[in-house]
């Protein structure tokens, strides 16, 4: 295995249904990351994988701002500082964006952002595929970020940051990062499904 994982991590907090894919429930968010480089063929691939999200009249509005071993030290000052603690060992630290407008005919998308989530869902399955674990991020300074790129604010949105790693022991966290880290539960399906009526 190319990117492997040092412990076996405790997935009893989860009670899938039999017959849900193993993919869903094994993906988690760890925040012990070793810091290693990701091939860049497989950083493509997770990319790619984002392409494939389906999105309202195909707009496709996620952009995908990622970062390069030069610049990791600035996307790392984007986030609040109680997730600067952990990103600082992840691979690589990226901001989703959406475009806020259709260009079919200029108006507001108003399912733009919830199109970027099924993108970053794309590129998380994927990640996991290929061994790497990713954590999504609404800790970050959104409006440091749209000056330190210079995105233009009528046109997109930066809806919430993430970072691809490497998982390494837990133990190499400080508190309270330890003890939280681990798969963990989930509502149960009676709460969230509303069948039928409300
Ligand atoms: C949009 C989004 C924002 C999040 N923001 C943060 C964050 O700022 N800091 C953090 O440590 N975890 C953050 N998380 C991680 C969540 O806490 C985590 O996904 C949730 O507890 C479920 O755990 P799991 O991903 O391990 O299944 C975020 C996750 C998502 C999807």
């Amino acid at each position: 295995m190319k990117y492997p994982t040092p412990y076996a991590p405790d997935f009893s907090p989860r009670d899938p249904l039999t017959g849900v894919a193993e993919e869903f429930p094994a993906r988690w968010s760890p925040r012990s990351f070793v810091k290693t480089a990701i091939a860049d063929e497989d950083l493509r691939i997770i990319l790619d994988a984002a392409r494939w999200a389906p999105s309202a009249y195909n707009e496709q509005p996620w952009r995908i701002l990622t970062s390069t071993e030069e610049t990791f030290d600035t996307f790392l000052s984007l986030l609040v500082d109680a997730n600067q603690k952990w990103a600082v060992n992840a691979s690589l630290i990226g901001f989703m964006v959406a475009r806020k407008n259709f260009s079919h005919n200029n108006k507001p998308n108003p399912t733009a952002v919830y199109d970027c989530g099924s993108a970053w869902m794309s590129l998380t399955l994927q990640a996991r595929k290929l061994g790497l674990y990713t954590h999504g991020m609404s800790g970050i300074r959104k409006e440091a970020i749209y000056d330190a790129f210079a995105i233009g604010r009528d046109e997109f949105e930066v809806v919430a940051g993430f970072t691809i790693g490497i998982l390494d022991a837990k133990e190499s966290l400080g508190k309270p990062y330890v003890d939280w880290e681990g798969p963990s539960p989930r509502k149960p399906l009676t709460e969230v499904w509303k069948q039928g009526a409300w």
